[in-house]
């Protein structure tokens, strides 16, 4: 039975969302929802408002209109702290902590269980870097770290952006399985990547293009709408020519394009 199905709320809603940052508008109007236990890819070129979309949901963006809900809370409220897990594009551990000495930390910041180390360490598959120093992991092992850390505690929502950049495609494929085993375990994981064959792994897709919201809906859904069957070509084609509106519907529902969607309460 999907949570639709027994009227779960949306785990995150975004609606009318815009940022402006810096003078620049980075979002623009941006509205979705994301039912819980989904795993949700999103996509777009360089600069189109993806870190700021995902800094809008975990709460430390400052918003220009528009609001965001996650967990039934306006984003980063305090009660959310250990019910989401963030992942910033650049690696935010301590270089001069070993990666267990690292999770420690965090663990004790966020008031997780000490049995979670070794659980995110597995989970990672850094069992065998566990008591090296940071500064010596490769790039790709440190921001295992960065994801370890927020594994802790268990969180509901994870907001992980570009998890998988520099990663081989044997590690990439067994983090992409952690994320539909966390899915499964009823975990909202909305990812950014670049790399379009990860769409593939996802349940929905989310297309920013220059600070709007251009594309929403499962990968069969926009590869029937742009013709194309590589997840590439979709991405590139949806970038160049647009849409009329989201595959299967409405632009004004959010999360319409999802056909789980249907009976959500939002
Ligand atoms: N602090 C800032 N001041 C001014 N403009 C900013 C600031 N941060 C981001 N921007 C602008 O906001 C827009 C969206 O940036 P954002 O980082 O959200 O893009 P992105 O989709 O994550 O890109 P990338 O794929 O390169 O990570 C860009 O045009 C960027 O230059
Ligand atoms: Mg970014």
């Amino acid at each position: 039975m999907t949570s639709s199905e027994v009227g779960i709320e949306p785990a995150v809603v975004v609606d009318q969302l815009t940022v402006v940052r810096g003078g620049t508008t980075a979002l623009k109007g941006v509205r979705f929802a994301l039912e819980p236990g989904t795993l949700t890819g999103l996509l777009g070129p360089s600069g189109a408002g993806k870190t700021t979309l995902m800094r809008a949901i975990v709460g430390v963006q400052i918003i220009t209109a528009g609001t965001v809900t996650v967990l039934g809370r306006p984003a980063g409220a305090a009660p959310l702290r250990n019910r989401v897990g963030y992942v910033t594009q650049d690696p935010s551990v301590y270089p001069d902590l070993s990666v267990r000495q690292n999770l420690r930390y965090f663990a004790k910041v966020l008031g997780a269980p000490s049995s979670d180390i070794d659980r995110v360490i597995e989970e990672v598959q850094l069992q065998p870097q566990a008591d090296q120093v940071v500064s010596t992991l490769s790039g790709g092992e440190r921001s295992r770290v960065s994801l370890a850390t927020a594994l802790l505690g268990n969180p509901e929502l994870l907001v992980l952006d570009e998890p998988t950049v520099g990663l081989d495609p044997v590690l990439r494929r067994e983090l992409w399985d952690l994320f539909g085993r966390l899915a499964e375990r009823g975990v909202t994981l909305l990812v950014s990547s670049h790399v379009m064959d990860e769409a593939t792994r996802c349940h929905r897709l989310l297309l920013l293009r220059q600070a709007e919201l251009l594309a929403d809906g499962t990968l069969g859904q926009l590869q029937a709408l742009t013709g194309q069957a590589d997840p590439e070509q979709v991405f590139l084609h949806l970038i160049d020519n647009g849409v009329q509106g989201p595959p299967g519907g409405d632009k004004d529902l959010p999360g319409r394009a999802d056909p789980e969607a249907e009976g959500r309460t939002a």
